[in-house]
């Protein structure tokens, strides 16, 4: 299975660190942010990655990461023209990269739970998106999922609720099939300009339905201050690997 790391964005709630680092070239632990979605996928078995990036940063990432002969993956990317446009906006650039099903990694998110079963599963299963999710505090900050949990469903995924009605956060570790870009192509942007991937997946909530499961380990959006302190505790403490 290929995947596809969304590493643009603005950074806008990591600034200034971010006014002239892309967010994901910051340091956590011993490595750049990047390297753990990277070791991750590795991990997983998945070696042939795209990794969809801000044209400003294409030099700095080509050269900490190349090809990705060092890391032992084969990496290329893909320039997101309107910067922050939105994430189901950036996967797009992923169209003629992705042949199959695919999974995709939003690059600020930061776990410990192996992908393996996780990829098994998707690629024997007939369904044809599934999203990953993890019990929090903070709901409010994430996409939040509703579920129907009699009959292992997902009722409704609602962006960054004020009154948050579940602990669920739908992380960033989305799996979908190739037809996902004829889906895309039906979305409108949100009231922020944005082509919103929590959009996305209530299309395939009301069209196709879709499957979840639920990291057990560690897991954190690295998109904020406390959250990037956390990262970097979390993996200093693992030391150098
Ligand atoms: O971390 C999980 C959350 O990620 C989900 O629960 C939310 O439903 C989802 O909308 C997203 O929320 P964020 O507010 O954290 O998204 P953010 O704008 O920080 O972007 C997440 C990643 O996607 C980040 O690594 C950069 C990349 N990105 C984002 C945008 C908007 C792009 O590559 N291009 C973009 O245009």
């Amino acid at each position: 299975m290929k995947a596809v790391i969304l590493a643009g964005g603005t950074g806008t709630r990591l600034q200034p660190l971010t006014k002239i680092i892309n967010k994901h070239l910051l340091p956590v632990g011993f490595h750049p942010m990047i390297y753990w979605s990277l070791n991750r996928l590795k991990l997983a078995g998945i070696n042939e990655i795209l990794i969809v990036i801000n044209q400003k940063d294409l030099d700095s990432f080509l050269e900490l990461l190349g090809n990705g002969e060092e890391l032992g993956v084969k990496l290329s990317y893909s320039i997101q023209e309107k910067q922050g446009s939105g994430i189901a906006n950036a996967l797009k650039c992923a169209r003629s990269f992705v042949d199959d099903k695919f999974l995709l990694l939003l690059g600020d998110n930061l776990f410990d739970d192996d992908l393996s079963p996780f990829i098994e599963d998707f690629r024997k299963g007939e369904y044809e998106a599934k999203v990953l999710l993890k019990e929090v505090n903070d709901p409010e900050r994430f996409g939040v999922a509703i579920l129907n949990e009699i009959n292992h469903s997902i009722e409704m995924i609602i962006e960054k609720p004020k009154n948050p009605k579940s602990r669920y956060c739908v992380t960033g570790i989305y799996f979908y099939d190739s037809h996902v870009f004829e889906l895309i192509d039906s979305l409108q942007p949100s009231s922020r300009g944005e082509l919103e991937i929590t959009d996305l997946n209530n299309l395939y909530i009301q069209k196709k339905g879709l499957h979840y499961d639920i990291l057990k380990n560690w897991w954190l959006d690295a998109g904020t201050y406390e959250a990037l302190f956390e990262a970097n505790k979390h993996f200093f403490e693992k030391g150098k690997v």
